[in-house]
């Protein structure tokens, strides 16, 4: 199959297929439903790191680099690019398999931060041991 000559890197965390119900007036996918894929992909891999549950704090960055259609299959790569005393930041791309043509597209990309929490959603330290595997050495 054709690839351009950049690579998705980092891990791949979710992958879907691009459905009709989570388009926009112009028929193609809705910018939210990427987001949350998003979202729920470098969730999985905060909460991963941290070993804790996780929220959301931040996203930053978020460019919309080419339109996402029905059919395509959409697959979330992210990376730990940098762990705070709670929070963890973790850039994610999204890379779709064209359904027509079988291209490999980078579509979005953003930088999430997440925060480890107890159970009474009160930050907690994330713990630094053994998650060195985790940080990308392919950060650039
Ligand atoms: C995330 C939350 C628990 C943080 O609580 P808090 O009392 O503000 O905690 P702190 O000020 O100690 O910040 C915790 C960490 O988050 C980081 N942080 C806070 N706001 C941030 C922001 N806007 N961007 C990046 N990092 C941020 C802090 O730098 C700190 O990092 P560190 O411990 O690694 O140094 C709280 O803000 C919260 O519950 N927010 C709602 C989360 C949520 O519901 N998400 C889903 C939205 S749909």
């Amino acid at each position: 199959m054709q690839t351009t000559s950049d690579e998705p890197k980092g891990e791949l965390v979710i992958q879907t297929i691009a459905m009709p119900k989570d388009t926009n007036p112009n028929g193609d996918i809705f910018g939210g439903w990427l987001m949350s894929q998003m979202d729920l992909g470098s969730g999985i891999l905060a909460a991963k790191t941290a070993k804790a549950r996780v929220v959301t704090v931040a996203m930053e960055g978020m460019s919309f680099l080419q339109p996402v259609r029905v059919g395509d299959t959409v697959a979330c790569y992210a990376w730990v690019e940098r762990i705070g005393r709670t929070s963890m930041t973790i850039p994610v791309e999204v890379w779709v398999r064209r359904f027509m043509d079988g291209r490999l597209v980078r579509v979005t990309r953003g930088v999430f931060t997440y925060v480890a929490i107890d159970e009474a959603g009160k930050p907690i330290a994330v713990k630094r041991q053994g998650v060195a595997t985790l940080l990308s050495p392919d950060i650039s």
